[in-house]
């Protein structure tokens, strides 16, 4: 059986001081759960003093991530974080795809696909995000949308791990969920992409996120095929995200 994935992208929220009062708090909650992981995706300077911090040190199945990775290698690139910087602060998995990168600075799936690639070489587990905009999904293009967007990002690449987290743009921070069938559809739709491109099932996993909480997990649940979650809201509070974990 699947590890289930809990992962929290913090995105552009909480400091150093304000995550080591997270992590106090968390450790309290914590009871390791067989099956279950959890990933923490803090922003990047958070990362550091994370990786370094003692408080989530000894618990077991807890890992961190980073939200975004540089598509070049190193040299004159002001303001980016490369492959290799992260490797050698030990974090293990790496957000890349985001909407939110997409829209807002513009990322291709050239882009993406650079950026997996180099992580791939620094051993670090790519999370890719995939997902439709609402404009797509109302020309019932949600398909088609994430076919591409996988075949793009996943060109020539070849990683022994990877996260696949279907986050429809319009359910991320709007309160809105995609149904069990939708989400159902999307998950046959991709596993099918990924043996395509010649992954086994062994390799990836599939995620849901947007707008997950812990009042509408249970019914997001129910699509017990999925094997976990990418949280962004709900895991800004140890509570809230514990909760979700254990539920
Ligand atoms: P919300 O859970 O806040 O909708 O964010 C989802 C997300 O973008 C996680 O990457």
């Amino acid at each position: 059986m699947k590890d289930k994935i809990y992962i929290a992208n913090w995105k552009m929220n909480i400091t150093s001081k304000e995550a080591q009062s997270f992590f106090d708090k968390f450790e309290r909650l914590y009871k390791k759960e067989e099956n279950k992981k959890v990933v923490l995706c803090p922003s990047f300077t958070t990362l550091v003093s994370s990786t370094n911090s003692q408080s989530l040190k000894n618990l077991d199945n807890i890992y961190f991530g980073a939200q975004n990775v540089s598509d070049k290698i190193s040299g004159a690139f002001t303001g980016e974080v490369s492959a290799a910087m992260l490797e050698e602060i030990e974090v293990e998995y790496c957000i890349v795809g985001h909407s939110e990168r997409r829209a807002v600075y513009n990322e291709t799936d050239q882009m993406i696909n650079d950026k997996i690639k180099l992580l791939a070489k620094s051993g670090i587990i790519p999370i890719l995000c995939v997902g439709e905009t609402l404009d797509s999904r109302e020309r019932g293009e949600s398909d088609q949308v994430v076919l591409k967007q996988l075949s793009s990002c996943l060109n020539q690449v070849a990683v022994s791990e990877i996260i696949i987290a279907y986050e429809p743009v319009w359910a991320i921070g709007t309160g809105k969920n995609a149904s069990i069938s939708d989400i159902s559809n999307m998950n046959s739709t991709i596993k099918k992409q990924m043996n395509k491109l010649g992954y086994i099932d062994d390799q990836f996993y599939i995620l849901y996120g947007g707008s997950v909480n812990i009042d509408n997990l249970s019914s997001i649940d129910e699509a017990s095929f999925l094997n976990g979650f990418l949280i962004g809201g709900a895991s800004l509070n140890p509570q809230n995200f514990w909760d979700i974990v254990d539920k």
